[in-house]
C-alpha cells in the first residue's frame, strides 16, 4: 500500500507588497533583493489570519481531492505563526470544517514542515490506521519579523498550502520514498524566542524577540543538504536525478535552487519557481507551488516529482512521489 496526493490547495492573503514598498522602511533596494533572492512581491496579511489561510487552502484541497471533509481521519498542521497557542490550529480547522473524527495535531518544523507532514502522514497511512489524511503548511511571518531589519523582512511572505492525502493499492504511484530529519546542532542559526519567564519568583527581562537568521550558515546548510537526501530518497529506489521530472524545492532564495540543480547536474528548468511572486512562505512553500502547477494541468500522471524542505530546528524532509491525478 502506498500513500498518494490526491489534492492540492493553497491560499494567500490579498495584499501584494514590492520590493520597492519595503524600500520607504528600511535601506533597501529593489535591485539588491532581486539579485540576492529573486524575490520581487510577496503578499502580506491585513484581515488574514493563520486560521483563515489555513481553512481557505485546506477547503482548497479538498475540492481538488473529492474527498469529504467528515472522511478527514488525520490533521496535521506545520505553523509557527498561528494566533493561538491552543488549541492548536490543527483543532480549530477540524472545527471549521465540521470533521468530528481526526486525529489532529501541530507541528514545528518551520519551512520544512509540509513534507514533514507528509511523511507523517504517509507513516499513518501505511500502518493502516488512516485512510484520509490533511496535511498543511501556514505561516504569518509578517508578524515574527522585525520590519527596520533589512536583513530577514524583504525575504518571507504569508500564505498555506494543502496536501490531502489517500491510500493506494497500487505501488506504482503516491509517495515511493521520503525522509525526515533534523539538525539540532545547528539549530541556532534560525531562531524565534518565546515570551519570557513572569511569575512571583522569577522575571526575565521583557524584550520582544523578532525571528532571527543567519542566513549565510542556513543557505550553506540547504545546499549542502538538500542534494544529500535527494539522493538518500532516491538511492534505495533505484533511481537517479536525470529519472526525476521536477524538483519542488522550497523557495527560500532562487540563488539555492541554482546551486542544487548545478550539483546535481540537472537542468534549470526542471525546478519549478515562485518565489518571484510570493516570497519565502515557510511551510506553505512547497504545496503552494505544486498547486499552482496542478492548477494549470502542468502535473503529469506517472511523472517523479521530488518534494524537498528545510528550514528551522535546522530540519529538512524530502520525498519522492509518482503522480497518480489525471
Ligand atoms: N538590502 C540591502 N543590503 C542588505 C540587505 C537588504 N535587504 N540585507 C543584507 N544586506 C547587506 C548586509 O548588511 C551586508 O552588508 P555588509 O557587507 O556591508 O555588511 C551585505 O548585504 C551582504 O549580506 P549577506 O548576509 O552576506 O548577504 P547574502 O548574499 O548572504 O544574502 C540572504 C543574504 C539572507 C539572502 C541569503 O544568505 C539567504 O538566502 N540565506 C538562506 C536563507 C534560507 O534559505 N532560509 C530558509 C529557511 S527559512
Amino acid at each position: 500500500m502506498k500513500a498518494t496526493i490526491l489534492g492540492t490547495g493553497s491560499a494567500l492573503p490579498e495584499k501584494i507588497v514590492s520590493n520597492d514598498d519595503i524600500a520607504q522602511y528600511v535601506d533597501t533596494s529593489d535591485e539588491w533583493i532581486r539579485q540576492r533572492t529573486g524575490i520581487v512581491t510577496r503578499h502580506i496579511a491585513t484581515s488574514e489570519t493563520a486560521t483563515s489561510l489555513c481553512e481557505d487552502a485546506a477547503r482548497n484541497a479538498l475540492e481538488n481531492a473529492n474527498v469529504n471533509p467528515e472522511d478527514i481521519d488525520l490533521i496535521v498542521v506545520s505553523t509557527v505563526s498561528s494566533e493561538y497557542r491552543f488549541p492548536s490550529c490543527a483543532c480549530i480547522l477540524q472545527e471549521r470544517l465540521g470533521n468530528k473524527k481526526a486525529m489532529t495535531f501541530d507541528i514545528v518544523v518551520g519551512c520544512a514542515g509540509c513534507v514533514y507532514g507528509l511523511d507523517i502522514a504517509d507513516s499513518f497511512i501505511k500502518s493502516g490506521k488512516v485512510k484520509h489524511a490533511l496535511v498543511v503548511g501556514v505561516e504569518i511571518i509578517s508578524k515574527l519579523v522585525d520590519w527596520a531589519d533589512r536583513r530577514t523582512c524583504v525575504l518571507f511572505g504569508d500564505g498555506a498550502g494543502a496536501y490531502v492525502l489517500g491510500a493506494s493499492e497500487d505501488d506504482s504511484v503516491g509517495i515511493q520514498g521520503i525522509m525526515s530529519r533534523g539538525l539540532g546542532e545547528n539549530g541556532m542559526s534560525l531562531t524565534m524566542k518565546d515570551r519570557p519567564i513572569d511569575n512571583p519568583w522569577h522575571k526575565e527581562d521583557d524584550i520582544k524577540d523578532y525571528l532571527y537568521m543567519d542566513g549565510q550558515a542556513v543557505f550553506k546548510f540547504a545546499c549542502r543538504k538538500v542534494p544529500e537526501s535527494i539522493k538518500e530518497v532516491l538511492n534505495p529506489l533505484g533511481l537517479t536525478p536525470d529519472d526525476i521530472d521536477k524538483f519542488f524545492l522550497h523557495q527560500a532564495n532562487y540563488r539555492i535552487i541554482e546551486t542544487v540543480a548545478k550539483m546535481m547536474k540537472q537542468p534549470l528548468e526542471k525546478f519549478p519557481t515562485n518565489m518571484d511572486k510570493v516570497g519565502n512562505i515557510s511551510a506553505a512553500s512547497v504545496p503552494r507551488i505544486m498547486d499552482e502547477y496542478n492548477r494549470q494541468g502542468l502535473l503529469k500522471k506517472g511523472e517523479k516529482y521530488i518534494l524537498c524542505g528545510f528550514g528551522a530546528g535546522l530540519t529538512y524532509a524530502t520525498a519522492c512521489v509518482i503522480w497518480e491525478k489525471d
